[in-house]
């Protein structure tokens, strides 16, 4: 193994890198973060930009003072960012302020949905529940299937496209996977949906922060109509996540939430709705969050996308086949030589129950992953080839131990050398999972 390999250029960005944790044995190391597709820790930009801003801080669009005239502002130049940071449309697009990507994407199922009649969405078999609950019920939900491997499978969208006969009001799928880390083809996706006559919404959660993300390339065909992110995957951890959309989409119908911000004039007997993107905001912003996200997004910007995507490729790589090496490990993605994707990796140590692989990594290295489903259970099912009889014998069994994976997935400030050090700690769970840990189950 090659124990001189470059630490990463950010990692003086980011805060609380170099935290020392306890071990079980009572021993302090510098923790490893490798959960990052759950939630990134701050840029240090970030958290200077919320101190700065303090000083001026205020409630925001209806105070006359001038902190609040600042702070409104502030607040709506942020919209403008948010759109060219993903190359939207600066004028027919507008930029809703959320909490995160599950209430972007239940906002738009709302303001979807028509009384009258019961339309077809196509999400797909590799979707986030965020991406695919919000759809029931409102909608006709069908599944987009996915090869063996887990990938996408185009030929199968076309197929259901056709078979709903321009009745598929939205193709919705993530940009890159949560459990595999594969990036799907959102261009390719958005032709074969707009050829169709479907719009198309990306679940960019796990995209956005990794990756140059672009609304509008050169075909408009293949145009991005909805997009949806977190900020605290990106970051700027601070309660804030964005919905963008055409303007035309929120000027009709009613936000789901009303109140505060959300009416021009009301009276008892009728209400004269605002325009959007304030309609769709029901109550007192987050104006943190909100400047939060665009430091983090004028910090990404200035260190380069494509930097970044590149730099965490080769980390993803590198742990990639360090994991592929190992004896004993089961992988769950697999990638043709080249093939893009995020620093996202599942796997299993065979034999053992994923929840105490990741205890153990935790207890004896510091190491922080994450386990289970990842709340994309119907994928992961896919993945481990869980019928669904067993899944019924699970639900049947509410207390007995669940399938699930361990994923590793990587920011910006990890580094390889990080990589190495999971790499030790599992194969030392391989050769002595008893004297590691004395309590396994199978899996
Ligand atoms: N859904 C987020 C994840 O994949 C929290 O971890």
């Amino acid at each position: 193994m090659n124990y001189k390999l470059p630490e990463s250029d950010y990692r003086h960005l980011v805060v609380g890198t170099d935290t020392k944790i306890p071990l079980a044995n009572g021993q302090w190391v510098t923790c490893i973060n490798f959960d990052n597709a759950a939630s990134t820790p701050p840029l240090l930009s970030v958290l200077e930009e919320i101190n700065q801003f303090s000083l001026l801080y205020s409630s925001i669009h209806r105070g006359t003072g001038y902190k609040s005239q600042y702070s409104s502002q502030l607040y709506e130049e942020a919209r403008s960012i948010v759109l060219k940071f993903v190359n939207a449309d600066p004028v027919n697009d507008t930029a809703i302020f959320v909490k995160n990507t599950t209430e972007a994407i239940n906002k738009l199922s709302y303001r979807l949905q028509e009384e009258t009649r019961r339309d077809v969405i196509l999400s797909t078999w590799m979707e986030h529940h965020s991406n695919d609950l919000p759809w029931r019920k409102k909608f006709h939900v069908d599944y987009v299937q996915v090869n063996p491997q887990g990938k996408l499978n185009l030929e199968d969208l076309e197929r259901k496209l056709i078979h709903y006969k321009g009745k598929v009001k939205l193709v919705t799928v993530t940009g890159a996977s949560n459990v595999t880390g594969y990036l799907n083809p959102i261009h390719k996706i958005a032709e074969l949906a707009h050829r169709y006559h479907a719009k198309i919404l990306v679940d960019g959660a796990q995209m956005v922060p990794h990756t140059m993300v672009n609304m509008r390339p050169p075909n408009p065909l293949q145009h991005i109509d909805y997009l949806a992110f977190s900020a605290h995957k990106m970051y700027a951890p601070f309660g804030t996540g964005v919905l963008i959309g055409p303007r035309e989409t929120f000027r009709q119908g009613v936000s789901e939430l009303v109140g505060g911000g959300t009416a021009e004039v009301v009276t008892h007997n009728w209400v004269l709705w605002n325009d959007p993107p304030h309609k769709d905001e029901a109550g007192s912003p987050n104006v943190m969050g909100v400047v939060a996200l665009m430091a983090a997004i004028k910090t990404l910007t200035a260190l380069g996308m494509r930097k970044i995507d590149h730099y965490e490729s080769q980390l993803a790589e590198y742990a990639y086949s360090g994991l592929k090496s190992l004896p004993g490990i089961t992988l769950y993605s697999h990638f043709s030589p080249g093939e893009r994707r995020i620093g996202v990796i599942p796997f299993n140590v065979r034999g053992i129950y994923h929840e105490q692989v990741a205890s153990i990594l935790s207890q004896a290295a510091g190491i922080a992953v994450r386990t289970g489903c990842f709340c994309t259970q119907p994928y992961i099912q896919k993945l481990l080839s869980i019928s669904s009889k067993q899944m019924e014998f699970y639900r049947k069994n509410g207390n007995f131990p669940r399938p699930g994976v361990v994923r590793v997935s990587f920011g910006l400030y990890n580094n390889f050398n990080e990589i190495n050090i999971l790499l030790e700690t599992l194969e030392q769970i391989i050769r002595h999972p008893t004297t590691v840990s004395p309590k396994c189950y199978t899996i």
